[in-house]
């Protein structure tokens, strides 16, 4: 049994059973790729509870028993408390008290600024970059998303590889990051973007996420699917 199965979590169209994380181009019953989905921003396709506006039932409370509808951190966190529209201070700095681990599911929401180059998001353990995640506006003409790693200040190979730009300059956005044992998975508006298989095997030392460049940030929220 695979995890998506395992979680009823949305497949990433390798899952061809299904489940409820947004599909990538190879499960064709998945309505809306971010360049055809019409929907984005305020439709919620009604196929999908786990999109805002709805957490399944079965979903989650934070360990030590958040609610699923409490966007705090476990144990509170009086200075993030949950926040109206762009709010939150970019750069923008999350403790990962638990460093990363299998079924950390990260949303974000913001708004990338009209006259983007870019917007990057880090996974930090210590001083290297677990996970850096970076799409470009405007990179010789082209919009690209660059996935990376940094150790001790050497970058690794880049991730390039990828058909859709999901981000629009001027327009809102919402990610979701869900962290596995394997890798990371990112999807946008709703749609399954890509995979970043782990670099970095000790997860738990994952512990800083930083968001930064061009844009706004209204919303970060964290929770553990059950
Ligand atoms: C470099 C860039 C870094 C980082 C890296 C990723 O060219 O200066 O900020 O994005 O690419 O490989």
């Amino acid at each position: 049994m695979n995890l998506s199965d395992a979680l009823d979590w949305p497949s990433d169209g390798n899952n061809q059973s299904g489940g409820l994380w947004p599909s990538n181009n190879s499960n064709p019953t998945w309505p809306g790729q971010p360049a055809t989905n019409p929907t984005w921003p305020g439709g919620q396709p009604a196929a999908n509870p786990t999109w805002p506006g709805g957490q399944p039932a079965a979903n989650p409370t934070w360990p030590g028993g958040q609610p699923a509808t409490n966007p705090t951190w476990p144990g509170g966190n009086p200075s993030q408390p949950a926040a109206p529209q762009n709010s939150l201070v970019v750069p923008y700095k999350q403790t990962l008290p638990q460093g990363i681990y299998d079924k950390l599911l990260i949303t974000i929401a913001g708004t990338i600024k009209p006259n983007a180059k870019m917007i990057t998001l880090d996974f930090l353990a210590g001083n290297d970059l677990a996970f850096h995640f970076n799409p470009r506006f405007n990179e010789d003409g082209k919009k690209v998303i660059v996935r990376n790693s940094c150790v001790s200040t050497k970058w690794g190979k880049e991730e390039r590889e990828l058909q859709q730009f999901p981000f629009v300059q001027g327009q809102p956005f919402e990610m979701k990051i869900l962290c596995t044992n394997n890798e990371f998975k990112v999807a946008i508006n709703n749609s399954h973007l890509l995979e970043f298989k782990h670099r970095f095997t000790n997860l738990r030392a994952i512990n800083v996420l930083h968001i930064y460049n061009d844009l706004t940030l209204s919303n970060v929220q964290m929770q553990t699917l059950s």
